[in-house]
């Protein structure tokens, strides 16, 4: 089964201290380079013939096992952004304090254990045992370490990528922006879930009341020759930062639909993106189908497009 790349959970603009480039970058390089080496090694797991040698067989499963590790650590690192980290909420509070003494002793370990990570990599994970029904601080060094029969509620990655855009190799001023942007209303929610045996929730911040389409259908359909229209929506101060769009797509100012409406064939189908797929991309898509027009946004945006390797043209009107 293909992994889908799941739309980047946080706000990537909103957050104090950790900049949308390095985010952005972090999503659709390392995240979606995890899920691009996942979804080849289970095609090449796929095609292993019964006869391939024990070596091949794991050789490829320990290079899944990498890529699931990493795609999981992300997708919950991305989910747990987007707060104020310095305000805990009484719930996460009582949970610490019955678990860690105090949440000055969970905090003091949690973030020590990051800095000790400095200048090298790996992961600081807050996590449950499923298993002695506790919650502990645990590291690690790679992808694969996370504990037997644990879930992770609150993830912090220690690998430089995460922060040497910003922060040159000052971990420590890193460690203390992450702990200021942590979702504590994300993470109460995981600790709900892990407690009463339900699995960790996906965040992913798409609307399900709008019709819309993965990345990865719309390259299926793109794929098929179907006649759909794509449309880059995003809004004039984002597009006039980039010099490229999805290959086959226009980009019309979603401030002025009245003016470019008349361009589009009523009888074709119309994928609108925007950036992430939190609200422009949407909302173009809502008018078009006020207007009689199959819309639909594509969830995750161009960044979740990028994430799965999408190819990219350059702008007609860029130099
Ligand atoms: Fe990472």
């Amino acid at each position: 089964m293909q992994q889908e790349i799941t739309p980047i959970a946080v706000r990537p603009w909103t957050l104090n201290g950790i900049s949308e480039r390095m985010l952005v970058s972090h999503y659709e390089n390392n995240y979606g380079g995890a899920v691009r080496t996942l979804n080849a090694v289970r095609a090449d797991l796929a095609a292993l013939d019964a006869g391939a040698p024990g070596y091949r067989l794991r050789a490829l499963k320990r290079e899944e096992i990498i890529a699931m590790g990493s795609v999981t650590l992300h997708e919950l690192y991305f989910g747990n952004l987007g707060g104020e980290g310095n305000k805990i909420p009484d719930r996460a509070r009582t949970i610490l304090e019955e678990h860690f003494g105090s949440v000055g002793a969970w905090r003091r370990e949690f973030v020590g254990t990051a800095r000790s990570l400095a200048g090298g990599s790996g992961w600081v994970l807050l996590t449950y045992s499923r298993r002695q029904r506790r919650f502990w601080n645990q590291v690690a060094t790679n992808h694969t370490q996370a504990a037997v029969d644990a879930a992770p509620v609150l993830v912090l990655d220690m690998y430089e990528h995460a922060y040497h855009m910003d922060f040159g190799a000052n971990a420590t001023a890193y460690i203390d922006a992450f702990m200021r942007n942590i979702d504590w209303a994300a993470v109460i929610y995981r600790m709900d879930a892990v407690r009463a045996d339900r699995s960790l929730p996906l965040e992913d911040p798409s609307d399900k009341a709008l019709p819309s389409l993965s990345v990865e259908e719309l390259a299926a359909q793109l794929a098929k020759g179907e006649p759909v229209q794509v449309l880059d929506a995003r809004p004039r101060h984002h597009i006039s930062r980039t010099v490229d769009l999805m290959e086959g797509a226009i980009w019309r100012d979603p401030d002025r639909v009245d003016e470019w409406i008349g361009e589009l064939a009523p009888d074709r189908p119309v994928a609108v993106y925007c950036a992430y797929g939190f609200h422009v991309g949407c909302s173009v898509t809502k008018t078009l189908r006020e207007r009689g027009f199959d819309a639909r946004y594509i969830r995750g945006g161009i960044s979740a497009w990028y994430a799965t390797g999408g190819s990219r043209a350059l702008r007609p009107d860029a130099g």
